[in-house]
């Protein structure tokens, strides 16, 4: 079972499971097709492995649901998903993350428990931003102590800990990876990175929070889902991992490699660069200033590594957006417009 598999990272994982892994088993995919999700990102692969791929739209908050599910499909492995996973509307509206991301995981952990017999892995996907901030030196290791700034890393790092608790209390088979900031195909663009390629090929204003001087680890979705599926193939049980780009980069930085790229590739260098949209606006409050990841662990004892730079992995994304316009208008309709104008507005 794949939980919030019509979202960015979970379609892609079950895209590159069923094109390019060595998984022969079968998916169920669970999603409550939120705004974020789009059962669009996985039209094709429906189509294409029918009797591997099933889709459920069930919400993990719906226990009812969720039991119908583990029977119909005698379901032995989780992957989770599923959450809401925007730091800015975790802030306008925290119950959302709190039912989803805490009561959510809770309500799958509680099912796993209940059918343990014949259980084999609960892998749970969390977020780099449970450790807080980093000042300027400094790398969040596993061992790292969780001090959550947000509502939504909050709520992250209250699943991690049931997730951790179910391991070491009922000897559920759980491992969980913590991972930087994803881009790629199919992300909502709420995230920096989509925004900025739509603002910028629109050559709308391109907001920058505070001074534009944070720093994120970014990672190519593809390497998450790898990264994702070597570790519940080869993770030590009850164990985390951390997962990493190696790529820091203030917010500013990434913004003008868009800018430059997205003038190149639509043949408009020769108009004024994009990088003149630059805009700063008012900062996130509790914005945190610095992440970044020592993923020795997962590579050690793994052998894993990131294989897209992020110069190419900017190239590829700014490619795929450019090449959906039609993706981008139908997720841009409703509530997202709702969602922008809002936010931007106060
Ligand atoms: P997303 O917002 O694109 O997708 C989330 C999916 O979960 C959507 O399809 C949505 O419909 C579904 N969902 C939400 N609430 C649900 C519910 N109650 N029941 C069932 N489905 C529900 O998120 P994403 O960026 O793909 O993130 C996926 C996971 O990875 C999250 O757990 C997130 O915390 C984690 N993560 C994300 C990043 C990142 O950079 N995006 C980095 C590290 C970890
Ligand atoms: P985001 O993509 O929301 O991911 P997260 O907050 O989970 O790291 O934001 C990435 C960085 O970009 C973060 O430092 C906030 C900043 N940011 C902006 O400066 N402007 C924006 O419009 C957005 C959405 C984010």
């Amino acid at each position: 079972m794949v939980t919030g598999g019509s979202g960015f990272i979970g379609s892609n994982f079950i895209r590159f499971l069923l094109e390019k892994s060595d998984f022969e088993g079968r998916i169920i995919n669970i999603d409550k097709l939120t705004y974020a999700g789009n059962p669009e990102n996985l039209e094709d692969i429906a189509k294409e492995y029918g009797g591997r791929y099933i889709f459920e739209k069930v919400d993990i908050c719906d226990q009812d649901s969720l039991h119908r599910v583990f029977d119909d499909y005698r379901i032995n492995v989780i992957c989770h998903f599923a959450a809401e996973s925007h730091v800015d509307r975790s802030i306008k509206g925290p119950a959302d993350f709190i039912q989803t991301n805490i009561v959510g995981t809770f309500n799958l952990l509680e099912l796993a428990r209940s059918n343990q017999d014949r259980f084999i892995l609960f892998h749970h996907i969390s977020t780099d931003e449970v450790y807080g901030s980093l000042g300027k030196d400094g790398y969040f290791t596993e061992t790292t102590p969780y001090r959550p700034n947000s509502p939504y890393s909050a709520s992250k790092a209250a699943s991690d800990h049931l997730v951790r608790a179910y391991h070491k209390t009922y000897n559920l088979p759980t491992t969980i990876s913590n991972c930087s900031n994803n881009y790629g195909p199919y992300q909502f663009p709420e995230k920096l990175i989509p925004l900025i390629i739509l603002n910028a090929r629109e050559r709308n204003p391109l907001p920058l929070y505070g001074d534009g001087r944070n720093v994120r680890d970014w990672l190519y979705v593809e390497d998450h889902c790898k990264a994702v599926w070597t570790i519940m193939s080869k993770g030590r049980l009850g164990e985390t991992y951390n997962v990493g780009g190696e790529t820091e980069m203030e917010n500013i930085r990434i913004v003008e490699m868009l800018c430059d790229i997205i003038d190149e590739m639509t043949g408009s260098s020769d108009k004024r660069s994009r990088r003149e949209l630059i805009t700063f606006v008012k900062d996130r409050p509790g914005h945190d200033r610095r992440y970044a990841i020592d993923f020795t662990k997962l590579r050690e004892e793994m052998n894993w590594t990131p294989e897209e730079s992020l110069e190419s992995g900017l190239r590829k994304t700014v490619q795929w957006y450019l090449d959906h316009q039609g993706w981008l208008e139908r997720v841009r309709t409703g509530e997202y417009r709702r969602w922008i104008e809002e936010h931007y507005e106060s």
